[in-house]
């Protein structure tokens, strides 16, 4: 269907978001039992408590601009969710290599959502819709803070993977 305002456009992005999240969250459930080191799962269990706060969070939003909360198939999240599945397949036999591909995974769906959100605060703030805006900050938030704690934990992550192979 054609977009054909810039308030169509703001909604489709938001629709695209919320479609992202489930997407998102359905994949991190699916990672969670592969994972073995504690910090995935730790950091994969937190996460997947916050993007069900999220989907709520844009409801919230949705019902902010008096519209109901549909779904646009994001084709994004589709490609890194599936690129994901791939990978983990072809790493399966090697749990530090498990762990890394995941890690690497959740890292790729945090930057793309952290640049969706920016994108979409920043037309809650142009558009003048203060209200929005801060509650895609919250989300926001919560995606940036993941992302630090995927990089922070990726070289232990390297390491154990190293220490295994030294010791196979
Ligand atoms: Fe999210
Ligand atoms: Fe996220």
């Amino acid at each position: 269907m054609a977009i054909k305002n810039l308030q169509e456009k703001f909604l489709h992005g938001l629709q695209d978001a919320y479609d992202a999240e489930h997407q998102f969250l359905k994949a991190q459930q699916e990672m969670l039992p592969q994972a073995t080191a504690e910090t995935v799962k730790t950091l994969l269990t937190q996460h997947i408590t916050e993007t069900e706060q999220q989907i709520g969070i844009l409801e919230e939003v949705f019902e902010t601009l008096g519209e109901s909360a549909e779904r646009t198939k994001c084709a994004g999240a589709a490609g890194i969710v599936s690129e994901g599945e791939k990978l983990l397949k072809e790493v399966a036999d090697n749990p530090a290599l498990v762990d890394l591909a995941i890690s690497g995974s959740c890292g790729k769906v945090e930057h793309y959502e952290i640049a969706s959100y920016r994108m979409l605060i920043t037309g809650a703030e142009q558009t003048n819709q203060p209200q929005v805006a801060q509650l895609l900050q919250t989300i926001l938030q919560q995606e940036e803070r993941t992302a630090q704690k995927i990089e922070q934990s990726a070289p232990a992550l390297f390491q154990q993977a190293m220490g295994r192979a030294a010791s196979a």
